[in-house]
């Protein structure tokens, strides 16, 4: 039984605040709402009606529930009316002094064992705490958005946090519902620290030209069935907020998979924020179907990723226009409306050599995604060269939508969409883990709750193989030269075994 009974959200206003307030009072806490803002309040709490008014309409929520609950939400702007209240969360503008001066100010007129909590996403708790005269009893209460959906708080300890006050608070988040993970003070915990640098890479990626954003979206979602794709997320998130998270992250960690990409500040400077602005990176356009599909010769070298022995797919080979190589096979025919290659690691231009393609060439790459040695998935990664024969890109696309895949196409890019994405992703995920910042467990329930993926970072690179992961990721840093590619060590490890055939 939690002894926290009062709490107290500040910047109750805001996005994340008025989510948080959510939360404590459907809980059954006594809730202030404090904000600077009293329009901000009012908006809030609208939203507040709206949310609980829609839980009844689905039958999540008793009428007298959610009146009980609204009646428990109480709107403030005076800090005074503060004084009793057992723990404070504050979701305030992301700004140390703003953050530091609050907690100070606050100091002065709460009681002395009132908890603080910092929903800050990237600030470090021991600085928050700094000087304002109760070190020991502020703890990082790291919120998901949107707050009053996601049951992921990430809980984190500054250097002087005392365990009782650690304990107090975890025993609050379990009241309240939430799911509570132990995280390290450290710039974005766990959640932030995987995913800033993860979205910046989407945009890099869309700023080079490697596929569109409704598409790198389709495989992300399709290959690795996360509820909702990079760009829809950053759309959710704002572009500019993405352009703080950058500007807070890298000059600590100096990572320059971190700092901010230029497309990232155009898109903002045109007004581009996403959700809140009506428009940011999905255009909300999809491509039509793929028309009548051709039959397909298919030319076999040796084993096929994509279509293993057996696979039904090949049973539709037929004589027609298009040729399908697999297991390594390249066959060119000029004659044929396309001919497409199965590609592993490597690129189309390996076979087909850089020139070929920039002018109307009917020659294709494709991949069906797999993770390592886990079953292939439903999702074809079709790879055009900047000439393609757009004919050819039809009829390819034709040959697998005929089958059920679903295709995104890409250009000819080491990684294609996916292994581009997500293998630094999973060399950090390992580090954490390397350098003690967090327990696989903890890392993968992160991203689960936190995020909706179907399973964690830790548990897919391992499944897939790490000896598979640090194929790809070396293949990859030789042909990009960028470090993020750089296997981590438990990969160079079952790399090493392997080849010794001690795995
Ligand atoms: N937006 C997200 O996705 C997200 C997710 C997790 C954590 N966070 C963190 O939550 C915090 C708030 O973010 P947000 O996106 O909700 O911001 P926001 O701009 O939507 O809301 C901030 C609110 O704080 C109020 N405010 C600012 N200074 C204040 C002060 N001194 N006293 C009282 N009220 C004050 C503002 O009036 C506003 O209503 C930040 O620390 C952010 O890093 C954000």
């Amino acid at each position: 039984m939690s002894a926290i009974r009062k709490v107290v959200v500040c910047g109750a206003g805001g996005t994340m605040g008025a989510g948080i307030a959510m939360v404590a009072a459907r809980a059954g806490f006594q809730t202030i709402c404090f904000d600077q803002s009293a329009e901000a309040l009012a908006r809030s709490r609208k939203s507040a009606e709206g949310f609980f008014a829609k839980a009844v309409e689905k039958g999540r929520m008793a009428a007298e529930d959610r009146d009980a609950t609204l009646a428990r939400l109480q709107d403030e702007t005076d800090l005074a009316a503060l004084a009793d209240c057992d723990l404070v969360i504050e979701a305030i503008f992301e700004n140390l002094a703003a953050k530091q001066q609050l907690f100070t100010r606050l100091n002065g007129i709460c009681k002395p064992d009132t908890i603080f909590a910092s929903n800050t996403s990237t600030l470090s708790i021991t600085e928050i705490a700094g000087g304002c005269g109760r070190e020991d009893r502020v703890i990082g209460m790291h919120f998901c958005l949107p707050a009053q959906m996601m049951k992921l708080i990430e809980m984190s300890r500054g250097m002087n946090t005392s365990d009782a006050v650690f304990r107090a608070a975890w025993g609050w988040t379990e009241a309240a519902g939430q799911l509570p993970v132990e995280t390290q003070d450290r710039p974005g915990f766990i959640l932030n620290a995987l995913l800033v640098p993860f979205n910046n890479d989407v945009l890099r990626a869309i700023e080079a030209g490697v596929a569109t954003p409704e598409d790198i979206d389709t495989a992300i979602r399709g290959a690795l069935g996360y509820k909702m794709g990079p760009c829809a997320l950053l759309d959710l998130i704002g572009l500019d907020t993405q352009v703080r998270l950058g500007e807070a992250f890298y000059p600590i960690t100096l990572d320059p998979r971190a700092a901010v990409p230029p497309i990232l500040r155009r898109l903002v400077a045109a007004g581009r924020l996403g959700a809140k602005s009506g428009r940011g990176l999905l255009t909300g356009i999809s491509r039509d179907r793929a028309g009548t599909a051709p039959g397909f010769a298919l030319v076999r070298g040796g084993d096929s990723r994509s279509f293993p022995e057996g696979d039904s797919f090949l049973d539709r080979a037929a004589p027609g226009s298009v040729t399908l190589c697999i297991g390594g096979a390249y066959a060119p025919d000029p004659a044929q409306t396309a001919i497409l290659v199965e590609l592993g690691t490597e690129c189309l231009g390996h076979h087909t050599g850089e020139d070929s393609g920039r002018e109307g060439s009917n020659v294709l790459g494709f991949a069906r995604y797999r993770n390592g040695y886990d079953a292939p998935t439903g999702l074809i990664e079709i790879v055009r060269q900047p000439g393609t024969d757009p004919a050819a890109l039809e009829a390819a696309r034709a040959v697998f939508e005929a089958a059920g895949f679903t295709t995104v196409v890409c250009a000819d890019r080491p990684g294609r969409i996916i292994d581009r994405l997500v293998r630094p992703k999973y060399n950090d995920a390992l580090r954490f883990l390397d350098e003690g910042l967090a327990l696989a467990t903890d890392l993968d329930k992160t991203c689960c709750l936190g995020l909706g993926y179907p399973d964690g970072p830790i548990e897919r690179v391992t499944r897939g193989g790490l000896a598979w992961h640090h194929q790809v990721s070396t293949t990859l840093q030789r042909l990009t030269g960028l470090a993020g590619y750089a296997p981590a060590r438990a990969a160079v490890l079952a790399a090493d075994r392997s080849a010794e055939g001690l795995a």
